[in-house]
């Protein structure tokens, strides 16, 4: 969840490191710090708050060097405070360290550490490794080696970067299990490490990602890269083709805002090199699947968390119409833990943005120890979900910045229309004419996604009338139910606003009796094989009372007629409508959060990237 960032080169280690942390503030923001090697020595600045805090004391206390590291921290052991901030630094002054993820038996470490006259500064977890490292220093020992032996005492899963004033011409980082990301970059006579691509997309595009148990040592010229236990590893270096521009703000008030914008492009760019319109196939070489594995599948399961979630509900009726393969749909962190009834025959499917999610990490993991096939649609290039995978799908989407998911949303649910086209096809199971209509309906999605952006507008007026709400009721049905899911939990994350989705027609069995005209009901009611059904569901909640917000299809009379405000969506093939249904609700949340003047970007308790369960 936090965010880490090392440079070893030449320049001022100080601007880089504070640069790149900025762009890593999504992943964990209530307190920052940075450590540099200045004249031999280590100095560090730490403090609580958003980084813009740690930016004003470095103002305030400059340092410069040409090696350092910083931290963005999202709280696990310790409450948010500077002294709780990374880097940690040891009793010598000697070694400093960042580090993501949770030492799991730190307490019986720190005993152990104490007992042996160790002092704690800090409520972490994360002291416990440093204090590691200087014992084992201790023994004359070089950094490298003593940080091999520290890791061997840690339980959990974490990435750490370690650098000592003693060997200042080196920094180590390690990778172990699944606690986000490391990153090695290659410029020329500078070297990058990172915990996420876009920290240090500005300097290099040439990356390396450590494998989990993986050990790399990085100077001025290199990365050496070996296991835990020393073993030789050959550097793979891969070109990202992520644009750095993408990973800046522009002329829009935040990033949630711009990203809900660039879904016209990203739209575009998850069809393009997939869908053959000429020849109506659809072509997903990463995957890595042909037709003999298709054909063993008996049923597909997806897991996920959160926003991703939602689309893989979704991607159950497209795989389920288009495929005709039974498909559950199950969230990762429970997965994980139910002995899910998977084998060989099955075919795991995983969602995730950010690619280092814990749960769904661990829910691959259950999914591989039996003998299940494994794939995912993933954002994030060279993360551990597409590694791990027998294939995948890339979403194509560009870095997403704000803390909730919006094109890394709708992206996903066209690779699983294009999934369950092209699993139909491997499987023989699609005619001529289901593979023709299907692929054609896919040109309009640019155009319609486009369409939705322009009426902004009228958007943020419905959120100017209901910006000052308690609570709300989502409502949908069908293909669009977890876009109801979906539109509440964009509403809850960065407005604080207690919104709870149902499937409509639950909502007579309970919900209904919270309906009166303090609880607006938005439902999603487009012109499809639920209209009618979601449209008495709508004059039930009407005649309680409610205040109805609906998302409708243009030109839809009676819905003009019953809602107090209609967010108009235009005429689209059912099976997509969720990607137009879903962009007013994200613009909805977006401006009724942005009218509240609350932190769109970073809303409160939550991180970019969930690498603890
Ligand atoms: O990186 P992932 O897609 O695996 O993340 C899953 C969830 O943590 C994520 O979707 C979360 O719910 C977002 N804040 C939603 O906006």
């Amino acid at each position: 969840m936090c965010g880490i960032v090392g440079y070893i080169g030449e320049k001022n280690a100080t601007p880089i490191i504070l640069g790149g942390l900025k762009k890593l503030e999504y992943r964990g923001y209530d307190s920052a710090g940075i450590a540099v090697i200045e004249e031999g020595n280590i100095e560090l600045r730490r403090d609580v708050g958003k980084l813009v805090n740690l930016e004003k004391l470095v103002e305030q206390q400059p340092l410069s060097g040409k090696i350092g590291i910083g931290h963005t921290r999202w709280a696990t052991h310790g409450a948010p405070s500077a002294k709780n901030a990374h880097p940690h630094i040891g009793e010598t002054g000697d070694v400093v360290i960042v580090h993501n993820g949770i030492v799991e038996n730190y307490l019986e470490l720190k005993e152990e550490l104490e007992a042996e006259g160790a002092h704690f500064n800090s409520e972490t977890d994360t002291e416990t490794i440093v204090h590691l490292i200087e014992r084992n220093l201790g023994s004359g020992v070089s950094l490298e080696k003593a940080v091999r032996l520290s890791l061997q005492r840690i339980k959990g899963a974490h990435g750490i970067v370690v650098i000592s004033s003693k060997e200042p011409d080196k920094i180590i980082a390690a990778r172990i299990g699944n606690a986000g990301g490391v990153v090695i970059g290659y410029g020329e006579g500078e070297m990058f490490v990172a915990s996420d691509i876009p920290a240090i997309l500005e300097y290099t595009r040439r990356m390396s990602f450590l494998e989990s148990q993986q050990m790399a040592v990085v100077t001025r010229e290199n990365a050496t890269i070996t296991t835990l236990d020393g073993k030789a590893v050959p550097a793979k270096i891969d070109t990202i083709a992520w644009d750095p521009v993408a990973a800046v703000k522009g002329n829009y008030r935040h990033f949630m805002q711009k990203e809900i914008h660039e879904q016209a492009r990203s739209l575009i760019d998850t069809l393009t090199g997939r869908v053959d319109f000429e020849n109506n196939r659809i072509n997903l070489m990463n995957l890595n699947l042909d037709a003999e594995k298709a054909r063993k599948f008996n049923k597909v399961i997806i897991t996920a968390c959160g926003t991703a979630y939602h689309a893989g509900l979704v991607g159950k009726t497209m795989i389920e119409t288009i495929a005709r393969i039974p498909t559950e749909v199950d969230i990762a962190s429970e997965f994980r833990y139910r002995d899910p009834l998977v084998d060989e025959n099955t075919c795991v499917l995983t969602i995730s943005q950010s690619g280092e999610t814990a749960d769904t990490l661990a829910a691959m993991e259950e999914a591989r120890n039996k003998k299940a096939m494994v794939f995912s649609i993933v954002n994030a290039i060279g993360s551990q979900a597409m590694r791990v995978a027998d294939g995948y799908i890339s979403m194509q989407v560009g870095p997403e910045i704000g803390v909730a998911s919006t094109k890394a949303f709708t992206a996903p649910l066209v690779d699983l229309y294009l999934f369950a086209i092209y699993l139909a096809d491997l499987r023989g199971t699609l005619s001529e004419e289901e593979r023709y209509r299907s692929i054609y309906d896919l040109r309009v999605i640019p155009d319609l996604a486009g369409k939705c952006l322009k009426r902004e507008d009228a958007v943020r007026e419905v959120a100017e009338k209901i910006k000052d709400i308690h609570n709300i009721l989502y409502l949908g049905r069908g293909i669009n139910m977890p876009i109801a899911y979906e539109g509440a939990l964009k509403l809850k994350e960065i407005s604080y606003i207690h919104a709870e989705a149902y499937p409509a027609g639950e909502m007579k069995h309970g919900p209904i009796a919270l309906i009166d005209q303090d609880m607006p009901v938005l439902a999603i009611m487009p012109k499809d094989q639920w209209y009618e059904k979601m449209l008495s569901q709508v004059e039930q909640a009407k005649a309680r009372g409610g205040i109805l917000i609906l998302v409708a299809t243009d030109g839809d009379e009676r819905a003009g007629e019953l809602g107090d405000d209609v967010l108009w969506i235009p005429e689209a093939p059912w099976m997509l409508t969720p990607v137009f249904a879903t962009i007013p609700l994200q613009m909805l949340a977006y401006h009724i959060a942005a009218i509240r003047g609350l932190d769109v970007d970073q809303p409160r308790n939550l991180a970019k990237s969930v690498t603890v369960e």
